[in-house]
């Protein structure tokens, strides 16, 4: 990841490098992550440009390989910040993404043991380029006991993750606290 930043911006490097993760299986993102209490996983992400204040998230997203990767088409081609469930699937399709299924044998086994959640395991990045632009990306599979439905901080601009000109922060742990104490906005 570090040397994909020495030339590419910033936002380009978070999403590449959180791409990494969500295709890493020891990760709660992307393929391998952990599914919510009826068994579905539903998957949040987001991605913040902190030099255009530009932002994009998705939540309660299926389906994808890259949840990070339709934030950023969210950020890019829409007026809006955050596209929920099954309409962010469809927007996805209908950007040209393909379907894939990130569950997983070992997903299903993590999640069949996980009596009291962990909440382990949410990936993050924060990077700075060459022109001094600072980007923050965040992607989750949110927790094993959690109501089906529920939202934590991930997709929250500025709960879970924010960018500015001076700053970017990336926050992994419990999602409540995290938003009730909008914690990456409150840099
Ligand atoms: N911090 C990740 C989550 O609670 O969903």
């Amino acid at each position: 990841a570090y040397d994909f930043l020495k030339s590419h911006s910033a936002v380009d490097s978070v999403e590449f490098a959180v791409r990494m993760m969500e295709d890493n299986t020891l990760f709660n993102a992307g393929t391998g992550a952990m599914m919510q209490s009826d068994g579905i996983q539903r998957m949040d992400a987001c991605i913040i440009d902190g030099y255009r204040n530009k932002g994009g998230a998705v939540a309660q997203i299926s389906g994808v390989k890259n949840p990070i990767e339709v934030a950023r088409m969210v950020m890019e081609k829409t007026q809006h910040c955050l596209i929920v469930g099954e309409e962010a699937q469809k927007f996805a399709y209908l950007n040209g993404i393909g379907r894939y299924v990130t569950v997983t044998k070992e997903s299903i086994e993590r999640w069949l043991k996980i009596k009291e959640d962990t909440h382990y395991g949410t990936v993050g990045a924060v990077a700075i380029d060459m022109d001094g632009k600072i980007a923050a990306g965040i992607s989750t599979g949110g927790w094993a006991t959690s109501l089906p439905g529920r939202v934590g901080d991930v997709p929250i601009i500025g709960g879970g993750t924010y960018a500015n000109e001076q700053v970017g922060v990336s926050c992994t742990g419990h999602g409540e606290k995290i938003s009730k104490a909008i914690l990456a906005g409150a840099v």
